[in-house]
C-alpha cells in the first residue's frame, strides 16, 4: 500500500464527477496524491449513482472486490458516497453486509469529508454520516479538476420536479441555487487559470434561483447569468446541463442570439413522444409543447444542435405510445440521444404503477429506437463533411491514429490531426469524414 494516496471511482453524471473533483481537492489539501492503481491506494472512494444503467450492480461488484484489500490493510480506508448513499435501503445493506466499509457519506455533506476521514483514521472506527435534508450551499470548497482548460461549475443543486420514474429529487434534495456573485467569482478565477470552457451544472438549470430564493438576495435569472459570464475575459465557451422543457424561457432562447460564447447546443430531455406517457411521468409538457419549443429554438438559432434523453418502456407504454416516440424522434431529428430502458427505482411513484411493460417488449422497442436515433445521428454527422468547425482541442482521444480530439460548439466529438501542439486551444478543423458518434478531420 502507498501511504497518503487515494483512488476515486465515479459512477454517475457530471454532477457526480464534479463532486469527485471536490473530494480530490480536499484530499490534496490533506497531503494526499492520486494513485493510478486502486489496489495500492490507501484511501479508496466509490462515488455512486442511482440512475445509470446497472450503476448499482457495478457498485456492489466493485465493493466486493475491495473486501480483501481492505481486510489485509489495517491502515486502508474504503469510503462510499454519492447518490446511492441517500437511499435508506442501500445504507441498510451496507450496515448489514459490508461491515468493513469505513466511511459512508451522502451528497449533502461532502464538505464534511476531511473531518470524517480524519476521525475514521484516528479512531479506526466506522462512520455512517448522511443527511436527509439538503443542506446549505457551501462555498469555497477546493477542487482538483480533471482538465486545465475546461471545467464544470455547479450553479444549483437538487431537483423539485419529481418526475415519477426518477430518484434524483430524493437523493439530491430540493433545489438550492448558488448566488450569481459566487458563480461569477468562480468563473473569473477559472478563466484566470486558463479555463476556456465552462459547463454550468444543475438538474434543471432553467429554474436557477427559482422558488426558495430569498427576496433581497443577490438575484438574477439563468439567461442573465449566462450574459454576465459572457463578459468574463479569457473565457471562450459557455455550456449548460440540463434544461427541462417545461421551464425553457423565451429569454433563454434569446440568450443564444445575444451571447456569442454560449455554445450552439441544447440538451433537452424529452423522455417520451406520447402526451399520455409524459403526463404519467409528471413532465408537465405535451408532445406538441416540445415540438413547438424545438421549432422556436431552431428559428432563433438555426445551427443549434439538439440532443435528448428518451426512456423506453415506462409503465403503461402502449405500442401506439412508443410509435409516438419514434415519430417524434423522426420529426425532431436529434443530433444525438441517450436512450434508457425504464427500470424501477425504489421509492419513486412509478414503482407502484401496475402496468409494467414486459422485458422482451421493452428490449425490442429499445433496439428500434436506438436504430432510428443512430441513423439520424450518422446522417447529421455526414452533413458536416467538407465544412470547417471550431473545436476545443483536448489532447489525444480514443480515435485511432489521430493526435487530437475535442468538441465542436454543437458538442460533436471530433478526432483530428494537428501539426502542432494545440491542446487547450480553440482551433478550426476541416471535417473529412463522419461516423455515427464522431467526426474525423484535419486542423486547417
Ligand atoms: N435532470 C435531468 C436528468 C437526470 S437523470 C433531466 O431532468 O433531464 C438522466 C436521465 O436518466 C433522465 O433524463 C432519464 O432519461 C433517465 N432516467 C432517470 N430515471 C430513470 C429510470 N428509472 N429508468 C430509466 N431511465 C431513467
Ligand atoms: Fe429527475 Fe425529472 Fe428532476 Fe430530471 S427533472 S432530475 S428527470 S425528477
Ligand atoms: Fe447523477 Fe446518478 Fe446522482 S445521474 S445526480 S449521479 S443518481
Amino acid at each position: 500500500m502507498d501511504k497518503k494516496t487515494y483512488y476515486i471511482q465515479t459512477f454517475g453524471c457530471q454532477m457526480n464527477e464534479r463532486d469527485s473533483e471536490t473530494l480530490a481537492g480536499m484530499l490534496a489539501e490533506l497531503g494526499y496524491r492520486e494513485n493510478p492503481f486502486r489496489s495500492r491506494a490507501q484511501v479508496v472512494i466509490l462515488n455512486t449513482c442511482s440512475v445509470r444503467e446497472n450503476a448499482d450492480k457495478r457498485f456492489f461488484g466493485t465493493l466486493g472486490q475491495l473486501k480483501k484489500q481492505r481486510l489485509e490493510e489495517p491502515e486502508g480506508v474504503v469510503a462510499v458516497c454519492g447518490c446511492m448513499m441517500q437511499q435508506q435501503h442501500v445504507i441498510d445493506t451496507l450496515k448489514a453486509k459490508y461491515p468493513w466499509v469505513d466511511l459512508v457519506f451522502g451528497t449533502h455533506n461532502i464538505h464534511q469529508f476531511p473531518e470524517l476521514l480524519q476521525s475514521v483514521m484516528a479512531e479506526q472506527s466506522r462512520r455512517v454520516a448522511t443527511w436527509e435534508e439538503g443542506g446549505e450551499v457551501v462555498e469555497g470548497l477546493p477542487a482538483l479538476r480533471k482538465y486545465p482548460f475546461k471545467a464544470y461549475v455547479n450553479i444549483m443543486y437538487g431537483c423539485n420536479n419529481f418526475c415519477t420514474y426518477c430518484i434524483v429529487p430524493y437523493t439530491r434534495g430540493r433545489e438550492r441555487s448558488r448566488k450569481p456573485g459566487d458563480i461569477l467569482a468562480e468563473v473569473k478565477g477559472l478563466a484566470a487559470e486558463g479555463v476556456r470552457e465552462v459547463t454550468l451544472l444543475g438538474q434543471n438549470v432553467n429554474s436557477y434561483q427559482g422558488p426558495g430564493t430569498l427576496a433581497g438576495e443577490d438575484v438574477t435569472t439563468f439567461p442573465r447569468l449566462i450574459c454576465m459570464l459572457q463578459e468574463v475575459e479569457g473565457l471562450e465557451r459557455i455550456r449548460f446541463m440540463t434544461s427541462h422543457p417545461k421551464d425553457l424561457s423565451r429569454e433563454l432562447i434569446r440568450a443564444y442570439a445575444d451571447c456569442g460564447k454560449l455554445c450552439r447546443h441544447i440538451h433537452l430531455p424529452v423522455q417520451s413522444g406520447s402526451t399520455e406517457i409524459l403526463r404519467r411521468m409528471n413532465r408537465r409538457y405535451t408532445r406538441e409543447d416540445y415540438l413547438s419549443l424545438v421549432e422556436r429554438l431552431r428559428d432563433a438559432v438555426p445551427e443549434i444542435a439538439v440532443t435528448t434523453d428518451v426512456i423506453v418502456g415506462f409503465p403503461g407504454e402502449t405500442e401506439k405510445d412508443f410509435q409516438d416516440t419514434l415519430d417524434l424522434v423522426e420529426q425532431v431529428r436529434f443530433d444525438s440521444a441517450f436512450t434508457f430502458l425504464y427500470s424501477i427505482r425504489k421509492g419513486t411513484p412509478a414503482e407502484k404503477y401496475g402496468d409494467q411493460v414486459p422485458e422482451e417488449v421493452k428490449h425490442s422497442r429499445f433496439n428500434q429506437l436506438v436504430e432510428a436515433v443512430n441513423a439520424i445521428s450518422a446522417e447529421k454527422n455526414r452533413a458536416w463533411v467538407g465544412r470547417t468547425a471550431e473545436v476545443l482541442a483536448e489532447g489525444p482521444g480514443k480515435g485511432g491514429g489521430r493526435n487530437q480530439s475535442g468538441r465542436t460548439s454543437g458538442h460533436k466529438l471530433v478526432n483530428f490531426t494537428a501539426k502542432e501542439e494545440v491542446t487547450g486551444r480553440l482551433v478550426p478543423v476541416k471535417i473529412t469524414s463522419a461516423n455515427t458518434f464522431s467526426l474525423e478531420g484535419e486542423m486547417v
